[in-house]
C-alpha cells in the first residue's frame, strides 16, 4: 500500500486516531487518480438490468430519486445541472475496481461492503445527510466541494424520497479534485455538491445494527438448534376458566426457552456465514460447459485462481465462509487459504488436495472469475 494513501499518517495510527471516529482529508491520496469511467459508460452501466443504481435531481429544496435499471431515454431529457447519477457495487463489475479495494485492505474485510461509484453535473448531489457506516470518498474526474458537519443534530426531512437533514451547518469545506480523498465516520453529515462534472468513488463499510446481528443470529438458531423433549403436564390442575392460558403451561414454555443455549462456534458460524452472504440481489453464472475436475486443476496451478468480485470469503481458525457456506479444513491447504482470502487470487503453483475439491465446487457454482 502506498503510504500517501492516508496522508502522513500510517495505518495504524489511521485507525487509533480517526476510524469510526474522526473525518480525514487526504490530499493526492491516489496521485491523479481519475477514476474507471466517462459519463458515456456510468449511463450505459446505469441501465445494465442488474446493476444497482439511482439517479438523483435537485430542484431548488427539493430532491427526487428514481431507481434503476433506467433506460436510455432516461438520460436523454435531464437538465444540465443538479442531477448525479450512482451505481452500487461498481467492484462486480469492473475489475480495476476491485483492484481499487486491494488498496483499502488495512480494513478487515468482514467490515468492507463495496464501491459505489457517482456522477453528478455541476450543482448535482444526494443533499446533505449522514451514514451510518465508515466512508472513502475519493475523487475521480472533476471538483466536487464537500462540506461537513460533526453534529448531533441530525434530524431528518419528513416525508422525503431521500434522508435530507432538516438542518445542515457545515463546519468545513473543501473543494477535492482527482485523487484527493474525504474519510467519513458513520454519522458524521455531509454534503458533496458538483463543482464540475465530476465522478466520486465511495468505499463503504457495513456497519450491521444491533438488531440485524440479533436477527441473523436468531435464524442461526432456528436453522441449527435441535431440542429434544414435548410439552408435559401430569399434574394438569382442574381450572375453573377452560379458556384462560394455564400458568403452568406459561412456566413450562419459560423453562425450554431458557434451556437454549450457545457457544462461541455458534458465534463463529453465524457471523462468518451472514458476512459472506451473497445479497438478495446478487447471481452467479455456473460454466455452461464446465472443465472436469483434472482440467480445471491442471488450469488452476497452471494460471491461478480469482475469486469471482461477487463472492465473499472469510476465514477464522479451521473455518472457511464462503458466499454463506461454512468449511472446515485441516492444516494441509491453510495458508492456501489464507492467501485466497486476503486477496483473493491465488497466484500458479501447486494446489493442497482440499483446497483443489473446494476450488472445483466453487468454480461449478460460478463463484470463480
Ligand atoms: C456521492 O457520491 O454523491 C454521494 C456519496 C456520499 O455522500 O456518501
Ligand atoms: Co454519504
Amino acid at each position: 500500500m502506498k503510504t500517501s494513501l492516508l496522508g502522513q499518517l500510517s495505518p495504524k495510527t489511521f485507525l487509533s486516531r480517526h476510524w469510526h471516529k474522526k473525518p480525514l482529508r487526504v490530499c493526492q491520496a491516489i496521485p491523479d487518480f481519475l477514476g474507471f469511467l466517462t459519463p458515456g459508460e456510468i449511463k450505459k452501466l446505469a441501465i445494465h438490468p442488474e446493476v444497482q443504481a439511482r439517479l438523483i435531481i435537485r430542484e431548488g429544496r427539493r430532491w427526487t430519486v428514481r431507481h434503476g435499471p433506467f433506460r436510455p431515454i432516461d438520460f436523454k431529457s435531464l437538465p444540465e445541472r443538479n442531477w448525479t447519477v450512482l451505481v452500487q457495487e461498481l467492484n462486480f463489475w469492473l475489475p480495476e475496481a476491485a483492484r481499487l479495494l486491494d488498496t483499502f485492505n488495512f480494513i478487515p474485510h468482514a467490515r468492507l461492503d463495496d464501491l459505489m461509484v457517482s456522477y453528478a453535473v455541476p450543482g448535482g448531489g444526494v443533499g446533505p445527510h449522514f451514514d451510518s457506516y465508515d466512508v472513502f470518498l475519493l475523487q475521480g474526474f472533476g471538483i466536487r466541494r464537500w462540506a461537513i458537519a460533526e453534529t448531533n443534530d441530525l434530524e431528518l426531512i419528513p416525508g422525503c424520497d431521500l434522508k435530507i437533514l432538516r438542518r445542515f451547518k457545515p463546519q468545513s469545506c473543501w473543494d477535492l479534485e482527482a485523487g484527493d480523498m474525504l474519510y467519513l465516520p458513520p454519522q458524521c453529515a455531509h454534503d458533496g455538491v458538483a463543482v464540475t462534472e465530476c465522478f466520486t468513488y465511495s468505499i463503504g463499510f457495513r456497519a450491521p445494527s444491533h438488531q440485524e446481528w440479533v436477527n441473523a443470529f436468531l435464524d442461526h438458531l432456528r436453522d441449527n438448534l435441535t431440542v429434544a423433549g414435548r410439552y408435559a403436564d401430569p399434574d394438569l390442575a382442574l381450572q375453573a376458566h377452560p379458556g384462560e392460558l394455564p400458568e403452568a403451561l406459561l412456566r413450562q414454555v419459560g423453562q425450554i426457552l431458557q434451556s437454549i443455549r450457545w457457544n462461541e462456534q455458534d458465534i463463529l458460524s453465524c457471523v462468518g456465514r451472514y458476512l459472506t452472504e451473497p445479497k438478495p440481489h446478487v447471481f452467479f453464472n455456473p460454466p455452461v460447459a464446465p472443465l472436469t475436475r483434472a482440467h480445471f486443476i491442471r488450469q488452476a496451478e497452471h494460471q491461478g485462481v480469482r475469486l469471482n468480485p461477487r463472492s465473499g470469503m472469510l476465514l477464522r481458525g479451521n473455518r472457511l465462509f464462503l458466499n454463506g457456506e461454512e468449511h472446515r479444513f485441516q492444516g494441509k491447504g491453510r495458508r492456501t487459504l489464507v492467501a485466497l482470502a486476503d486477496h483473493h487470487h491465488l497466484p500458479p503453483g501447486p494446489l493442497p488436495q482440499a483446497v483443489a475439491a473446494l476450488l472445483y465446487d466453487a468454480y461449478l457454482a460460478g463463484w470463480l472469475a
